[in-house]
């Protein structure tokens, strides 16, 4: 088969390197992909993996070369190209792809629409309501005492949710968003939510518009700098499995399975009766709170860097599961995992997720690549003069397996100690946590 990524990250070097291992592939085009998508190699036949310099948001130019490089399966990685519509463009002209339509990345692009769903359909989740109207979102912020969360209704790369302690704070996230525009467009509408407390997790599912396939659990680190402080991020690190939602032999309420009840099987009970016919990965992230999961949102694709954790330790065959998804055939499908614990620590340049220098030399690549269990993916990337250099916020997401957690989080981080750029920053406490809970 002849396949098209679109995307340039983490998650999308990670989804290349395991598509790359299917001895179905005959042919792997990225676009635009990063230095690291560009190194790989197909498994069965040594085939470089090509990149094109085509945007992810280039509809219309993907769409050309899925024709043009007779393209049997699309594969989306981010959400931008999914709320514009390049499920519904591609399937106009006959064209296969993976990833959900339009109306179905809503989950992703309207907090609103989500937060009607998950009201309407019975899935747990924070206590809110979507607002035209600022003054009828501050009046609803009063009513929770003024502690809560506001939302920007659209996309608005992670940085339209402002928590609140007061109701002076609401007022003035509600006036951003709404009135100032903070996050342009994203802010004509709000969501207001109560604050909730507990552990956040991400759970995955794979679905085909039938039936929901759950991965096993994973937790991002969103916060910038050590002890969840600082600005929050795309994602700083992640590992899989947690210890704060173990799986069903456990027993008790706080089990993957019992999760998967409450939000996966409402989820595809409520798509079937509205029509949603949702294909693709649906990511919703969590709060483990005293009366159990709830869920915080929805996102329609694979995290970053959840995807690196979570395809380090996926043993079937990528391409075959993305088939089954689009043609609607996933339940017969098997997902096998490692039993093994994988940690990803991101290395991101200086100053992210604000202003951050580009153009800094990458050196210890090689040094970092032949550790054992150990796989550098990269994300913000690219080839200059011979030499791999930074180009984005995220750089590297240096990804590693253990037996345990400790093993895995110590052969993580011996890999980091060896890649050097200059400002380099990353988390020392990727997975601390869960140590300290026993994991
Ligand atoms: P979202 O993009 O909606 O996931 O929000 C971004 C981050 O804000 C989440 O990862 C949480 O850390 C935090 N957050 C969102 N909603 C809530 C809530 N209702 N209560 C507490 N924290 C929240
Ligand atoms: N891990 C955060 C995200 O992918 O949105």
């Amino acid at each position: 088969m002849r396949v098209l990524l679109v995307g340039s990250g983490g998650r999308e070097h990670a989804l290349a390197w395991k598509l790359a291992q299917s001895p179905h592939i005959e042919s792997l085009i990225c676009a635009p992909g990063n230095a690291g998508i560009a190194a790989e190699r197909l498994a069965k036949s040594g085939t470089p993996v090509e990149c094109a310099s085509v945007g992810a948001e280039e509809l219309e130019k993907l769409a050309a070369l899925a024709l043009e490089q007779r393209i049997d399966l699309t594969v989306v990685g981010p959400d931008n190209p999914l709320a514009l519509g390049i499920v519904d463009l591609f399937e106009e002209r006959g064209l296969r792809i993976w990833g959900p339509t339009r109306r179905a990345a809503r989950f992703e692009s309207s907090k609103a629409f989500s937060q009607r769903f998950m009201e309407q359909h019975g899935i747990p989740a924070a206590a809110g309501g979507a607002f035209d109207d600022a003054a009828a979102a501050k009046r609803f912020a009063a009513s929770l005492g003024g502690r809560c969360v506001v939302k920007a209704d659209g996309l608005a790369l992670g940085k339209g949710v402002l928590v609140c302690s007061s109701q002076a704070e609401a007022e003035r996230a509600v006036d951003r968003i709404m009135v100032e525009r903070a996050f342009g467009a994203a802010g004509a509408r709000v969501v207001v939510q109560e604050f909730l407390e507990g552990v956040e997790l991400s759970l995955h599912a794979l679905c085909d518009g039938k039936v929901a396939k759950v991965f096993p659990t994973s937790q991002d680190h969103k916060r910038a700098l050590d002890g969840d402080r600082g600005p929050n991020t795309g994602g700083m690190g992640a590992y899989s499995p947690t210890p704060f939602l173990r799986d069903a032999q456990g027993g008790g309420t706080a089990t993957l399975a019992a999760a998967s009840a409450s939000i996966f099987e409402p989820f595809m009970r409520g798509c079937a009766a509205e029509g949603i016919d949702y294909r693709g990965i649906l990511y919703p992230g969590i709060m483990l709170t005293a009366s159990g999961p709830r869920v915080l949102e929805f996102n329609a694709r694979f995290g970053d860097p959840e995807t690196q954790v979570y395809l380090t330790r996926l043993q079937s065959d990528l391409l075959e599961l993305l088939e089954a998804s689009t043609s609607g055939t996933l339940e017969r499908m098997e997902l096998k995992w490692s039993p093994l614990t994988s940690v990803c620590v991101v290395m991101a340049s200086g100053g992210y997720p604000e202003r951050y220098a580009r153009g800094k030399v990458i050196s210890g690549l090689d040094a970092a690549a032949v550790m054992p269990h150990t796989k550098v993916f990269h994300a913000g990337t690219a080839q200059q003069a011979g030499e791999i250099v930074t180009s984005g916020g995220r750089v590297l997401g240096v990804t590693a397996l253990g037996h345990d957690l400790k093993a895995a989080r110590s052969a993580a981080y011996a890999a980091v100690e060896r890649i050097h750029f200059a400002g380099a920053q990353y988390r020392q406490d990727i997975g601390e946590r869960a140590l300290l809970k026993g994991a």
